[in-house]
């Protein structure tokens, strides 16, 4: 039997198929390519000495996934396809919803009918809105999300609980990660972001291989320690084991289960530059600017769910997430482009 990743080419997937395929599951990826390469799935199989199946598809393409359900000897699906830049969903909303829900529902469908009711879900901590307080547990209310991405996590989220009490035979983990960071220690695979990143950590990678003049910090007049905004980073690899362990709940029939996957650490933008400074011995220029509209003071996790119920817990600290962050950056300035 094999493991569906869909969305397996791009960053959190690439990782996750090298860590289910070295605990030896099958793995079976499908991926359109709209945010990512075929070579990042070439680069894996470099790293685990095994060929990754590949369907290039849409998930919105119902004859497409029933073929790949039909050839495929499919036991479970983790699903990572998505569109996930912030800003862009609010540009355009419509896409958002089309693509992240309208095609989920289809993969859904197709699930059912094919007999397949065991799906592992990337959602985001962005469902907790602005906490109350940090850290945040499971049983922390979901609140209004900021933008459409937001809310397609929301949304899906309610859409698969409501299926699992409808037919109990579905079990869905819902997955809410913090912010991954890092990148596989090989150096060959890691996150390949399109035009100006939005996220912190490839900012600060392409100021440091000199793609970028400096970071912009966004506001520093934060309810935090240091004034800038307070997150909790997690290793990619770490999320990725979360996945294998995840899958391996599945197997113990678990209905439906929700884990926040971070450390339970906060870091500010500024300890972040600090650390990666220090772990690669690259100076980070950056300047103060104005806030980031939609953004929170601090967000960290409760993840002591995940480690009683999967015994999964993040392993990696700060300094490697920096150390890996750069080393796929140095090596790759251009992604998976050179
Ligand atoms: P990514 O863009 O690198 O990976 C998503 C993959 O899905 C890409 O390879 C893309 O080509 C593919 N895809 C998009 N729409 C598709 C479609 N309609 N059909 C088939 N493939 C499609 O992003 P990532 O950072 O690896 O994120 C993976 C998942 O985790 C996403 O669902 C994202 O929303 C979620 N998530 C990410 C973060 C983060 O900070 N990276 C945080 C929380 C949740
Ligand atoms: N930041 C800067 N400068 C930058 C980029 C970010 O100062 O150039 C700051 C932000 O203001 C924030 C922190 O760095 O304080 C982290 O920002 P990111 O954009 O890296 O991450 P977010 O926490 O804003 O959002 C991320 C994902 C969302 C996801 C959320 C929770 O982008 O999709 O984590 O999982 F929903």
């Amino acid at each position: 039997m094999a493991i569906l990743v869909t969305g397996g080419a791009g960053y959190i997937g690439s990782h996750t198929v090298v860590e289910l395929q070295n605990a030896g599951y099958e793995v079976v990826v499908l991926d359109n390519l709209s945010n990512s390469s075929e070579k990042s799935l070439e680069r894996v199989a470099r790293i685990t000495g095994k060929k990754v199946p590949f369907y290039k598809a849409d998930i919105l393409d119902r004859q497409a996934l029933d073929m790949v359900f039909d050839k495929e000897k499919i036991d479970s699906v983790i699903h990572f396809a998505g569109l996930k830049a912030v800003g862009e969903s609010v540009a355009k909303p419509w896409e958002y919803y089309e693509n992240n829900i309208a095609g989920t529902l289809v993969l859904l469908d197709v699930m059912r009918k094919h007999g397949v009711k065991n799906i592992i879900f990337s959602s985001s901590a962005t469902v907790y809105g602005a906490p109350e307080r940090v850290p945040v547990s499971e049983e922390s209310p979901k609140k209004d999300c900021t933008n459409p991405y937001g809310w397609t996590k929301s949304m899906l989220e309610q859409i698969m609980s409501d299926i699992q009490k409808a037919d109990p035979e579905w079990n869905v983990i819902l997955l809410r990660y913090f912010n991954p960071i890092g990148a596989h220690q090989s150096g060959l695979i890691g996150e390949n972001p399109s035009g100006i990143p939005n996220n912190l950590m490839p900012y600060i990678t392409q100021v440091a291989v000199g793609k970028r003049e400096k970071l912009g910090v966004f506001g520093n007049d934060y309810n935090t320690p240091d004034g800038t905004g307070v997150r909790d980073y997690i290793h990619v690899v770490d999320l990725a084991l979360g996945h294998v362990k995840a899958l391996k709940k599945i197997e113990e029939n678990a209905g439906l289960c929700i884990y926040n996957l971070g450390t339970g650490i906060g870091y500010s933008v500024l300890d972040l530059v600090k650390n990666f400074e220090e772990a690669t011995g690259v100076k980070i220029p950056y300047e103060i600017k104005p806030r980031r509209a939609g953004d929170i003071d601090a967000n960290y996790a409760d993840a002591s769910r995940a480690k009683r119920e999967l015994g999964w817990e993040a392993k990696y600290g700060v300094r490697e997430m920096c150390a890996d962050s750069w080393r796929w950056q140095s090596q790759n300035p251009n992604g998976y482009e050179d």
